[in-house]
């Protein structure tokens, strides 16, 4: 009768801890984000795309040994094989289903998606007039010299997506990126430009396959990367890092009126203790969350000595008028 009732309470304990594991609609940033196969998630440098109801996860996959670079004295970098892009999908953005590798990276040594080179910060975008989704992405050589932003497209959400190759944007360099499509259907690729002391922003073709000759040059000679951006109330936010490789140092904030307008250089969105680090940081992408009026920022905590077991910090974004500020939280829910 005894053990009867063990294995009943044990039973029952489990049932309970299942369905409490199941309800948990907390991110917890910078704890091991599991997705629905129990397997970490590997999306990092990621970005979000809303489709029908369904977000889906874009980012680069890390796995391996992570591998210190020494091509010349002035330069040192730690990396791993480009795994190519991830996708998964979620309902409620806690909850993440792995949807397979997106894009594939290459054994051909001579191809831009060779293993041995770099796929970094994939964004996809959907393109009503073509009805094609659209992702670039930052391409480069291993001593990132090539500088190029590289597109590519799918007939599904998930994948698999058909490379098409990459570009300079007006012949001037593209690392660190991000697309952002606005509300008029207009698309544009922000990108690290100038040795990655300035940021341009390239209004992209009506099929946004193509950077236009239509650019302007902001943040000029400020060496900001990592560009993330969001419209709210009319008006456009763009946060950014300064360029110090996989360690992390202070955010900065700029607004404008329209994305090829002036932009206004504000401060660190970050308040409180590591706010001068992004809280351990660096800027990905900026969320919103659908029919909410709230948004995330999503950011990449790099671990450079071990690549894949960078963490993702996806924190409150809020506003107060014209002002973004981004706090702590351990625990959270939209
Ligand atoms: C960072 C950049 C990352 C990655 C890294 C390589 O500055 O934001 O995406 O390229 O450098 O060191």
């Amino acid at each position: 009768m005894r053990k009867l009732f063990n294995i009943t309470s044990v039973f029952l304990l489990s049932l309970f801890c299942l369905a409490v594991s199941a309800q948990d609609n907390n991110f917890y940033p910078g704890k091991i984000w599991n997705d629905a196969d129990g397997k970490p998630i590997n999306a990092h440098g990621g970005g979000i795309l809303y489709d029908k109801g369904i977000y889906y996860w874009f980012g680069e996959i890390k796995n391996g040994k992570t591998i210190r670079v020494e091509e010349d004295k002035s330069w040192e970098n730690y990396r791993v094989n480009a795994g190519g892009i991830s996708c998964y999908s979620s309902k409620d953005l806690v909850h993440w289903k792995n949807e397979g590798v997106a894009l594939a990276p290459s054994t051909d040594s001579t191809s831009e998606l060779y293993f041995g080179k770099v796929i970094e910060r994939p964004k996809v975008i959907y393109n009503a007039k073509t009805k094609q989704y659209v992702m670039w992405m930052h391409i480069d050589s291993k001593n990132y010299g090539y500088a190029r932003a590289g597109v590519a497209v799918s007939k599904a959400p998930a994948g698999p997506y058909t490379y098409l190759g990459a570009v300079r944007p007006n012949d001037a360099m593209s690392r660190d990126m991000t697309v952002f499509k606005d509300t008029d259907g207009k698309a544009y690729l922000v990108c690290t430009s100038e040795n990655n002391l300035t940021i341009h922003v390239n209004l992209l073709s009506d099929d946004y396959l193509k950077p236009t000759a239509i650019f302007t040059r902001i943040l000029i000679g400020q060496n900001r990367e990592a560009p993330a951006i969001v419209k709210h109330h009319n008006k456009y936010f763009l946060i950014t890092s300064l360029c110090s490789g996989w360690d992390p140092n202070a955010a900065r904030y700029a607004v404008a009126d329209s994305m090829l307008g002036n932009w206004v250089v504000m401060g660190n969105p970050c308040t409180g203790e590591d706010s001068a680090t992004t809280f351990h940081s660096q800027s990905a992408y900026i969320i919103a969350a659908a029919g909410k009026d709230k948004y995330i920022f999503m950011a990449d905590r790099w671990q450079k000595t071990d690549l894949p077991d960078s963490r993702y910090i996806w924190l409150p974004l809020e506003f107060e008028g014209d002002k973004m500020v981004v706090k702590w939280e351990d625990k959270w829910h939209l």
